[in-house]
Order: structure tokens, then C-alpha cells, then sequence
């Protein structure tokens, strides 16, 4: 966590060298140390095991590592977990957070585990590799929760391996506050874990943590067509409503591609905004790998089909508050919203008037969606609304209720968050590692591919 600055590296077969190189001249340390145990024939250095003492309850066989990728590495009594500091080249103790290692002794974040894990089977094909990002533009609303985060939740849950980052580098695009740029990226992350994204399933990261990121995208924008760029929905509504587009505007969709490309997802969820980025992505992989050899993957597109409206039937946007629910207003306010600006059946004269639930703009769709596994539940508001027995602002303070109900426990853990900022701001830093040696192996690749040599 001190050493922001050094680089990880994993290199399980290096370290196991190491370990076996200084097995006999193993110093004792806290935690752990290790003697070499002899397996076989003593000739045969590689059938070596090398056995590890735990110096902390005094155990000598406490484990042993036949292969450095062996999961084996806790103490059987103390349960502290071991681990070789390839940097202080000592055995000790390690403390584990968010599947990385801290060596106790000189502090050093080791990605393992869940990294080194991704790595070894990211070819394959049973696990899926879900991205997907936010700009940090506000607080989340309803319309992103149930149509994008409740999803990734469920990715996580299926065991995927699931990269949620929020893009912070995009943010800049349209806002150049630096305030406002940082605090609500650590506010994004935090509204992602109220809503119950998990940081020991998930990798949860901020774009910028990984670089490589950026190198990626310079070199996919060598094989990019501009004119194709401008051609894009995202970036021709960037002209049509400002005088003036950065490069960083024209360069959007290729950076949101080595996003995608550089953890080799699979499967990208995304609004259906974003659908042509995504098929950019899918244009930019294949092409590269005809030009440069296999490299990237095609990732599939997981569109949206929830759409949750605004109060006048647009879709529910952060950069429109007055238009949205955000995951942290309380009954008070989201009643006050709704009854002040949720457009509902305009046909509907008085109370008494029979309505129609599907000319209903901003009510009667977002219950459809809460009430997709109760059927009969969504029939009651229909068929009360249908006889006139149900006004529509009854029918208003219900969704505020209802709504109220789906997002109160995410309001409480959003409290107890903010005043957790160190946590927080760790989850994205071991978040960012992670990612960033995933997103390193690829690069390497790219580099050898495209001719680009680490001189
Ligand atoms: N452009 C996306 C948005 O505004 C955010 C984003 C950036 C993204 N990079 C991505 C989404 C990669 C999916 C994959 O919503």
C-alpha cells in the first residue's frame, strides 16, 4: 500500500527459482521460513519440494510448495499466510487483502492469486471476462442500477471474472475540474459497492490506475480510421453541440477499446449508447489480429434491454438530475420528484378517469420492471388504473415506496462508505494492480506484435 510506485510483477516461476536457490540459506524472519525437503532422489533437483516452517507457532512441515503455483501457503495451526518476498528475498509472513500479497517484512503489494489464477485461463472458454465502465460524472441513479449494476452483480455471482472500472480518464472529456474528477470517481466507487458490487469477486479499479491502458490506445489508434471516428453517434453529437471537439473527444472510442481489449474481455455490457464503441472494439481487435496475428479478442456485446424513463419519459441520465432518482435520495425526496414531475397517462383528465397504464410516460414502466418476478402485483396497479379506482398520484407515492425499499440498504452502506475513504481508496488501489498486470501481459504482446521493441 506504501509503494505505489513499484511495479509488480508475477513471475511465479522466478520466484520458485529464487526460493529454491535460497532455501538453505534461509533466514528466519517473521512468520515463515523454509528448509529444503527432499523428495526423491536428492540428484533430482526438480522433483525438490521445498517445506516451510511457520517461525510463528513453531511448525516445520507446515507446507510445502511442489510447484510455485501451489495454492498450498498457509500455516495448518496459526492459518498466517506464507509467501517468498522476491523483493526483501526472505520467507515471511504475508498478509492477504483483495487477493493480494503484502509482505509483512518490506510492505511490497504482490499480485497472486486471483491475477496469476485469470492469467492461466483466460484461454478458457467456460469462464467469461465481463467489463464494463462509468464515467464519473455524478452519483449513480436507479435507471443504472437496474439496468446495468444489478447485472454485474449477477456476472460476479456466476464466478465470471468481472472488471468494473469507472472511467476517469472519459470524465475528462467533458469536465475539467480536478475536485470534481477525483471525488466523484471515489464516489462512483462507492455507490458500486452500496449497490452490492463485491471487491473480493470483482475487480473494481479506476481507468487511470492502469496506464498500459493508454499505450494501448495509441497504438490501436495507428490502425484507426479518422474518418470512421467521426462518423460515430457518440462523437457526431459532440459536434453538433459544441463548436469545438478535443482530441481527446475523437479519441474517446479508441481509448474505450483498449479498455476492452486490453483485459481481453469477452463480454462487455453496455447501454445501448454505446453499442457502436463496443462494435469499434470488435473492428479494432479483428483487424489487428489480421495485421499483426492473433492478439485480441472479439469481445460479445451485452446490450441493455432494461431502459428505465425519466420523469418525462427520456432516459434516466446523472447529467439530468432534476430527471432522475439518484441511489441516494430518500423517500421524501423520491415522492417529491414523482409527484412533482412524473409525467404519467396525459389522456387521464380527473382521478376517477379510467387510464391506461401503457400511455402511463414515467410510472407505470419502472414498476413493470420491480414487479417482473410478481405478476400478479403488476396486474393489481393495472387493472386499478384501467377501472379509474387508482389516481395516478396513489400510484406515484406506491413506486416511491417501492423504490424506497430497493434502495434504503444501499443508502445506509453508501453512509458507512463515505466515511470510509481510506478503505475505499485501498479497494481501488489493489483493484488497479490487479488489473494493471493483466492489462501489462497483453501490451507485451502488442508491443512484440506490432515491431515495438523494450530497448
Ligand atoms: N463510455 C462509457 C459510458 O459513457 C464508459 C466506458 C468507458 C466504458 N470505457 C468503457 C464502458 C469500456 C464499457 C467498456 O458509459
Amino acid at each position: 500500500m506504501n509503494n505505489k510506485n513499484i511495479t509488480p510483477t508475477v513471475n511465479p516461476d522466478e520466484i520458485f527459482r529464487i526460493m529454491q536457490e535460497d532455501a538453505s540459506k534461509a533466514t528466519i524472519q517473521t512468520g515463515w521460513t523454509q528448509g529444503v525437503a527432499r523428495s526423491g532422489s536428492e540428484k533430482d533437483s526438480s522433483s525438490r519440494s521445498l517445506k516451510l516452517h511457520c517461525t510463528k507457532c513453531n511448525i516445520d512441515t507446515a507446507g510445502i510448495y511442489k510447484r510455485a503455483t501451489d495454492t498450498e501457503r498457509r500455516c495448518p495451526r496459526c492459518d498466517s499466510l506464507l509467501m517468498y518476498c522476491p523483493a526483501c528475498r526472505h520467507a515471511v509472513s504475508a498478509t492477504e487483502k483483495f487477493s493480494i500479497l503484502s509482505c509483512d517484512r518490506c510492505l511490497t503489494d504482490y499480485v497472486t492469486n486471483m491475477t496469476v489464477e485469470y492469467l492461466a485461463s483466460r484461454d478458457r472458454s467456460s469462464r467469461e471476462i465481463i467489463l464494463s465502465g462509468i464515467r464519473a460524472t455524478g452519483t449513480l441513479h436507479l435507471g443504472i442500477y437496474l439496468g446495468a449494476i444489478r447485472q454485474f452483480i449477477e456476472y460476479e455471482l456466476r464466478d465470471n471474472l468481472c472488471m468494473y472500472f469507472i472511467a476517469d480518464w472519459h470524465t475528462l472529456t467533458t469536465c475539467h475540474d480536478p475536485r470534481k474528477v477525483s471525488l466523484n470517481t471515489l464516489a462512483v466507487a462507492m455507490d458500486y459497492m452500496a449497490a452490492g458490487l463485491n471487491p473480493e469477486r470483482s475487480i473494481i479499479y479506476a481507468q487511470s490506475s492502469v496506464p498500459e491502458t493508454a499505450e494501448l490506445a495509441l497504438c490501436l489508434s495507428m490502425i484507426q480510421s479518422k474518418n470512421k471516428l467521426e462518423d460515430l453517434p457518440t462523437v457526431k453529437d459532440v459536434v453538433r453541440n459544441s463548436e469545438t471537439m478535443s482530441m481527446g473527444h475523437l479519441q474517446y472510442p479508441v481509448l474505450m477499446a483498449a479498455d476492452i481489449l486490453g483485459p481481453k474481455a469477452t463480454l462487455v455490457p453496455v447501454g445501448s449508447d454505446q453499442i457502436p464503441n463496443v462494435e469499434l472494439a470488435r473492428d479494432l481487435a479483428d483487424k489487428f489480429n489480421r495485421q499483426f496475428g492473433q492478439t485480441f479478442t472479439v469481445p460479445r456485446i451485452g446490450s441493455r434491454t432494461i431502459k428505465i424513463p425519466g420523469f418525462k419519459g427520456e432516459k434516466m441520465s446523472e447529467s439530468r438530475t432534476e430527471s432522475s432518482i439518484s441511489l441516494q435520495d430518500r423517500l421524501e425526496d423520491i415522492s417529491d420528484k414523482y409527484t412533482r414531475f412524473g409525467i404519467t397517462d396525459t389522456g387521464r383528465r380527473t382521478r376517477n378517469d379510467p387510464g391506461n397504464p401503457n400511455n402511463c410516460v414515467s410510472v407505470y414502466p419502472v414498476f413493470k420492471v420491480l414487479r417482473e418476478d410478481k405478476p400478479d402485483a403488476l396486474r393489481v396497479i393495472e387493472n386499478e388504473c384501467l377501472s379509474g379506482t387508482r389516481g395516478c398520484k396513489e400510484c406515484k407515492l406506491e413506486l416511491a415506496r417501492e423504490i424506497d425499499d430497493l434502495i434504503a440498504p444501499f443508502r445506509e452502506r453508501r453512509i458507512k462508505l463515505a466515511n470510509q475513504q481510506k478503505y475505499v481508496e485501498e479497494i481501488l488501489h489493489y483493484g488497479g494492480m490487479k488489473a494493471r498486470e493483466i492489462v501489462r501481459c497483453t501490451l507485451e504482446e502488442v508491443r512484440e506484435n506490432m515491431g515495438i521493441v523494450s530497448f
